[in-house]
């Protein structure tokens, strides 16, 4: 029998549903962004990303599928991220799949969403057959994390980040820059016409530990456009021509991939792993992709494709096809866990 998951994700501003099948063929992935909603605040402001699922949700779920070209007799379970993510956010997906489930008896199983970006990487060519251990840095607007995987299923938390996620410095960087929301793309795209070394931001290396920081090199931005135009107050008004804004988004983006880069693959080297996976909105970012490749030298890196980077549920039906095969299965009872952390 074929294993056809429906998988619902709506941890965050993006409304997602996908079909999967054998946890790696994709029959559909439908995303509904919300970021035009959110653009005006800087960030995702958590009760208009509720109310925007509750308006999205069905017809999400109903497009996957359609364009799976599958009935819900054809679906062997739902999955649906549980956490971490914004609570009302996540009861909306929860709630969706429950009533699925419910409605045609079929098993509900719960997923991490950071483990569905893991998930992500095996939904590509390249990566058919994982050998472990294998070292996964997630990289996104809500998670900066280093997590060690000895096989399937089982996730050993090196460390995160204290304070900001790495998508949300380049989100606030963006900002203060006054490129779209979301940053992170726009920085990028700003960052190819600058000087990496025009500045020089501050590295956390955190010695010692698996952790990150960014909010310094955040600050240290700031600052740094303040020094421009003292009587600015960064946040409100246009920034007057004259700033360099690809040299501060170049030198801001190396800064900050310096250290993630750096302490992944002594990560990847100290705990012999067979290979990097890197993954989550940030992955995206070609310059990451490379400064990895370049500096793990002998150990293979890989990265999603494009449209599998950022939050989708192609990747939570991934996870979720491993969980199903290792037996597990969720009753209608479990609830979203906002706060959960892989380990
Ligand atoms: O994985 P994701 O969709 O959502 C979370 O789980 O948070 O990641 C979105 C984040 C945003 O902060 C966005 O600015 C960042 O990923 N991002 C990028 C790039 N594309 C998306 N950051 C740097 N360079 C990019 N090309
Ligand atoms: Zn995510």
């Amino acid at each position: 029998m074929t294993i056809r998951i429906l998988g619902i994700e709506t941890s965050c501003d993006d409304t997602t549903a996908a079909v999967v099948e054998e946890g790696r063929e994709v029959l559909s992935n439908v995303i509904s962004s919300q970021a035009d909603l959110h653009e005006r605040y800087g960030g995702v402001f958590p009760e208009i990303a509720s109310r925007a699922h509750v308006e999205t949700i069905y017809t999400i779920v109903t497009e996957a599928m359609a364009k799976a070209h599958v009935g819900v007799e054809d679906l062997t379970a739902v999955a649906v991220t549980r956490g971490p993510g914004l609570s009302g956010s996540l009861l909306v997906g929860m709630n969706t799949a429950k009533g699925i489930a419910l409605g045609r008896d079929l098993p509900l199983i719960g997923v991490n969403h950071i483990e569905g970006h893991i998930y992500s990487l095996l939904l590509s060519d390249e990566l058919r057959e994982v050998e472990f251990p294998v070292l996964a840095l997630i990289v996104s607007g809500g998670h900066t994390e280093l997590i060690l995987m000895n096989d399937h299923l089982s996730y050993q938390r090196l460390g995160g980040t204290l304070d900001d996620a790495a998508g949300e410095a380049f989100d606030k960087v963006g900002r203060m820059l006054r490129l779209p929301y979301p940053g992170g793309p726009h920085v990028e795209q700003a960052a190819r016409d600058g000087n990496p070394s025009s500045f020089s931001f501050p590295r956390a290396w955190l010695d010692g530990t698996w952790d990150f920081s960014f909010s310094g090199i955040k600050t240290a931005v700031m600052r740094r456009i303040k020094s421009y135009f003292p009587q600015m107050d960064v946040g409100d008004e246009p920034v007057p021509s004259g700033l360099p804004i690809a040299d501060i988004a170049a030198s801001f983006q190396t800064a900050v991939f310096e250290v993630l880069v750096e302490k992944t693959v002594q990560a990847a080297q100290e705990m012999t792993a067979k290979a990097i996976l890197i993954s989550g909105g940030v992955s995206a970012n070609i310059s990451l992709r490379e400064a990895a490749i370049e500096r793990a030298g002998e150990i293979p890196v890989h990265t999603p494709s494009l449209e599998l980077c950022t939050d989708n549920a192609a990747m939570i039906a991934a996870a979720a096809y491993w969980r199903y095969m290792a037996g597990h299965r969720d009753g209608l009872e479990i609830d979203v866990l906002p706060t959960w952390l892989l380990e």
